[in-house]
């Protein structure tokens, strides 16, 4: 088999890469590991970025999304000293962020691929990848038992954290940053009423976040160890936990219901550079993941592929690979960005029990600040908001 760009992956990354890549006319075709139904129900993030919500719109794949989108027009911060309002819309005039969750943007993203004719293979395992440094490198995959390999101009690695194309490069060619935080997100997804407001809350017993998926599905998290035992979190001790920090003292604002799932997700910061090797291009959590708080990884994934759908349209029209040689250099000023943001937000917002009490009041201290600065709160309202997708 031989296609132009093979995709490994058939998270937003591969999806919207391969979208892009057929407006642009250019032939490719998704390998995914996972099963439609697996990759359709996984429950991840959920706040999308101006930018983000165009590109679905700009592949035809907006429709849902338009309807059923949640468009959250600020965030709330509570700590011991008040509650910040950032109002984006008023801060970034005009822009706000839109909740939906992750696992929708890939069921849509899905649904207008096949409409379109695209082919996905699921349960498609990549094995390892094959002459990156030649004109023809090939994906060996698995599927039904079965071995094969697909020759292709080039391969977009968009397999996620824990995929094979990051290792297919030599370690000796790429540089590994990486910071893991000493604690987790325990996430819940509940059939229960949610807080009026996205809400972000720094209390002395952790971090806590009550987001939504619907008026009423709530998406909850707690900070909790990096290696939490589950078995620990009695539904009661969740919801318990959640009305203390975030300030719902007399359980009136948040809900309490059915939860419907649970998880424990880690608080890391990794990037790999460059994002590129031969004819191996990175995107998405396969080149860098950040720590949730931020709310950018799937728009990190979607800003990646903008710009590699961009450099492929160049190559296949004129043979210049300038924009795809300056690929990694690109994503990698607006994914530093979105590494430091994330990072200066998990420091603002949980809690660390290294922190001595000159680290603690430096926190409070910045959450104060933030209460009386309208500057402060801009600088944290256009990074949530998202900084533009740019491919120079
Ligand atoms: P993935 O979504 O991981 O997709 C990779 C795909 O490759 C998967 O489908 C996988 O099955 C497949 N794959 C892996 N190995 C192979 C192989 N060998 N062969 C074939 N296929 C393979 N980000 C935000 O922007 N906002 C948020 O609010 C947010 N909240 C989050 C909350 C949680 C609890 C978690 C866990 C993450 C959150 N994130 C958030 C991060 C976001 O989910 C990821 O950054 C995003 O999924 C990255 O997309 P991707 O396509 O690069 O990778
Ligand atoms: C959600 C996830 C995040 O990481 C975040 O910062 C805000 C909201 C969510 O799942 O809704």
């Amino acid at each position: 088999m031989r296609t132009q760009v093979g995709i490994v992956g058939a998270g937003p990354a591969g999806l919207f890469l391969a979208h892009l890549l057929r407006r642009a006319g250019i032939d490719c075709f998704i390998l995914e590991a996972r099963s439609r139904e697996y990759i359709e129900k996984r429950v991840r993030a959920g706040v999308l970025e101006q930018a983000t919500v165009d590109l679905m719109h700009e592949v035809g794949a907006g429709e849902r999304l338009k309807r059923e989108g949640m468009p959250d027009p600020r965030i709330d911060i509570r700590f011991a000293g008040g509650h910040i309002v950032v109002d984006l819309n008023e801060l970034t005039p005009g822009k706000i962020v839109t909740v939906y969750g992750q696992q929708e943007v890939v069921k849509d993203l899905i649904a207008a691929w096949l409409a379109r004719g695209g082919t996905i293979e699921f349960e498609a395992e990549a094995l390892g990848l094959d002459g990156l440094n030649s004109e023809r490198p090939t994906i060996l995959y698995r599927q039904n038992g079965r071995e094969d390999t697909i020759e292709c101009d080039f391969i977009a690695g968009c397999d996620g954290f824990h995929g094979v194309s990051r290792p297919a490069i030599p370690d000796s060619a790429l540089t590994h940053y990486d910071r893991i935080f000493p604690f987790g997100w325990l996430g819940i997804v509940a059939e229960a009423r949610p807080l009026a407001e996205m809400t972000y809350a720094n209390h002395t017993r952790g971090f806590a976040l009550a987001s939504r998926r619907g008026p009423n599905i709530a998406r909850n998290y707690v900070q909790c160890a990096a290696d939490e035992n589950l078995d620990l979190w009695s539904d009661t001790r969740i919801w318990d936990e959640l009305h203390v920090r975030l300030k719902d003292d007399g359980k009136t604002e948040l809900g309490e219901g059915r939860i419907l799932q649970k998880a424990v997700t880690p608080v890391r910061a990794y990037v790999t550079a460059p994002m590129q090797h031969g004819r191996l291009y990175l995107a998405g959590d396969a080149a860098h993941i950040v720590p949730p708080t931020g709310a950018k990884g799937l728009n990190l994934a979607a800003a990646d592929v903008w710009v590699l759908a961009r450099a492929f349209a160049e190559f296949f029209r004129t043979r210049s690979r300038e924009r795809l040689d300056r690929y990694s250099e690109v994503c990698l000023k607006r994914v530093w960005k979105a590494v430091r943001y994330s990072c200066y937000l998990t420091s603002l917002l949980h809690r660390f029990e290294q922190h001595t009490p000159f680290e603690r009041q430096l926190q409070l201290t910045e959450l104060e600040y933030l209460l009386r600065s309208k500057a402060a709160r801009t600088t944290i309202a256009e990074n949530y908001i998202g900084l533009p997708f740019e491919d120079n």
